[in-house]
């Protein structure tokens, strides 16, 4: 996920003067592989670690603030998060096979953005606080509660692990021609 003001800056990695030896490749719309549901990490080790860096630097290489392991091509329910000045003390946070327990009844429209639909931006409803179970980067089984932007880019994010892109809650209209213009966008970076 991105935020609206950060979207000018939603290039591609390959556009960047420096990308870090582990910069991952961001697919996009309408690549088949964001479709695809993302398997349980039977444990968070080493390899899944170096997963979890591997993305957060691609995320910040992308000015994103949020990033599925789907997004990267990896079948894994592995997501990273940093949502910087917007929720200061929350810091980056490394996600693995993280499922939502509790929503809150109230729900909210909010503007979203994603890496995976460059340039593109549109309004989503979601609910406006969550629980959620996950491991954390020590394999340690963590229990939390996140309201406002940590809320939104947590459904954003687990949704991309169940193959679904914010575009898909819009109408097949207005979702086919964001997909056109992601794919115009792209081609002019
Ligand atoms: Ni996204």
């Amino acid at each position: 996920m991105t935020f609206l003001t950060s979207l000018p800056f939603c290039a591609g990695v390959t556009t960047n003067n420096f990308v870090p030896m582990a910069c991952l490749t961001i697919l996009t719309v309408p690549d088949a592989r964001l479709k695809v549901k993302a398997l349980p990490v039977p444990l968070v080790d080493d390899s899944i670690r170096k997963l979890m860096d591997d993305m957060m630097e691609t995320m910040y290489a992308d000015d994103g603030a949020g990033l599925a392991a789907t997004q990267v091509g990896i079948n894994k329910r592995v997501i990273v998060v940093d949502l910087g000045e917007h929720t200061p003390d929350m810091g980056p946070l490394k996600f693995a096979n993280p499922e939502i327990i509790w929503r809150s009844t109230e729900v909210k429209k909010n503007w979203e953005a994603c890496l995976s639909v460059p340039g593109q931006s549109a309004q989503v409803e979601r609910f406006t606080a969550i629980r959620l179970r996950y491991l954390d980067e020590n394999n340690t089984a963590q229990e939390k509660d996140f309201d406002d932007w940590a809320a939104i880019c947590l459904q954003h994010e687990i949704d991309h692990l169940d193959g679904i892109l914010y575009i898909d809650h819009l109408s097949a209209l207005k979702r086919n021609l964001l997909i056109s213009k992601a794919r115009k966008f792209r081609k002019s970076e």
